[in-house]
């Protein structure tokens, strides 16, 4: 961690797919430990671009990423791996194993970032009770609401202290009150000291966020 406490840094990143496309333009900011940060902005916005830049599932066509002081764009596949390790994902397309359950779904993700047996079963105990859902950790993801599958997803991205927690999209699916219990949790989670970018295109989500927002219009902050 940088002494400035400055957890991710964005600078001047731009994003152009196929050489023709452009999807993020001279994009700035900064997020420091502990923040809070709400990435609003309309589809095709460039969100989802932003967040897989941040996880190198793309490159940047310009500018710098930096996660905790280090550079993504020089990473190799073991740096990258890394990277992901200290990030905590919720992504659209990381559903949920089917058969197996809550707690398996957990315990196999934190297996294959290398953590120790004897930790696991403690860590997923901890993350699931941080998203209320203890008491479900024998449940298969088919015997879970929606609301509950997205809480196991969030423990899921939680188990392994991430020092950033990236969410896309986290209530895509949910309806509006079932939306509002999931962003009290992001606000809980974050109390207890993780930082979090969240991005969104709900409008209404976003309103009476009591924290920093960052406005995409058309691949630049507005
Ligand atoms: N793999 C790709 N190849 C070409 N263009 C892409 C690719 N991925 C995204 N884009 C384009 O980049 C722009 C930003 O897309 P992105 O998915 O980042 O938006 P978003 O803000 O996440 O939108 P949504 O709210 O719909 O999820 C869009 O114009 C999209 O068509
Ligand atoms: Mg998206």
């Amino acid at each position: 961690m940088k002494e400035d406490g400055v957890i991710l840094e964005v600078s001047g990143v731009s994003k152009i797919y196929d050489r023709k496309w452009v999807a993020l333009r001279d994009l700035n900011f900064h997020v420091r430990r502990g923040e809070f940060v709400l990435l609003v902005g309309s589809c095709g916005a460039g969100k989802t671009t932003l967040m897989r830049l941040i996880t190198r599932e793309e490159s940047a066509t310009a500018g710098t990423i930096r996660v905790a002081g280090e550079d993504v764009s020089t990473m190799d596949r073991r740096d990258i791996f890394r990277l992901r390790r200290k990030l905590g994902l919720v992504f659209q397309d990381g559903k949920l194993l089917k058969d197996r359950t809550t707690f398996e779904n957990i315990a196999f993700a934190l297996k294959v970032t290398g953590a120790r047996k004897k930790e696991i079963s403690k860590k997923v105990m901890r993350a699931l009770t941080m998203v209320g859902l203890a008491h479900k950790s024998s449940c298969l993801p088919g015997q879970l609401s929606a609301g509950e599958q997205q809480r196991v997803v969030i423990a899921r991205a939680l188990a392994n202290k991430p020092i950033l927690l990236l969410a896309d999209e986290p209530t895509g699916n949910l309806d509006s009150e079932v939306s509002s219990g999931i962003l009290d949790l992001f606000g809980k989670i974050n109390r207890f000291g993780t930082a979090i970018l969240l991005a969104t295109h709900d409008a209404n989500l976003a309103k009476g966020f009591p924290h920093r927002r960052i406005e995409l219009v058309d691949g630049q902050i507005s």
